[in-house]
């Protein structure tokens, strides 16, 4: 039974932190709505909208 077990190592971790943003480690790309594209190997999703940057958080939850 344990030979039919697939072994993912995820490429990307996604943690979620409380009362803040989305901690995004790995490497991803990200596609703005103006169709620019952004490498990263890390960043911070805005969860709570006050971000001045947009999508990235800047701090702003914790004021
Ligand atoms: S989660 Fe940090 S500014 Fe929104």
């Amino acid at each position: 039974m344990e030979k039919n077990i697939v072994h993912i190592v995820p490429q990307v971790e996604v943690r979620v932190i409380e009362c803040g943003p989305l901690r995004i480690g790995g490497r991803v790309r990200i596609i703005m709505p103006d169709g620019s594209v952004l490498v990263k190997r890390r960043t911070f999703i805005c969860r709570c909208g006050r971000s001045k940057t947009g999508l990235f958080c800047d701090g702003s939850h914790a004021l």
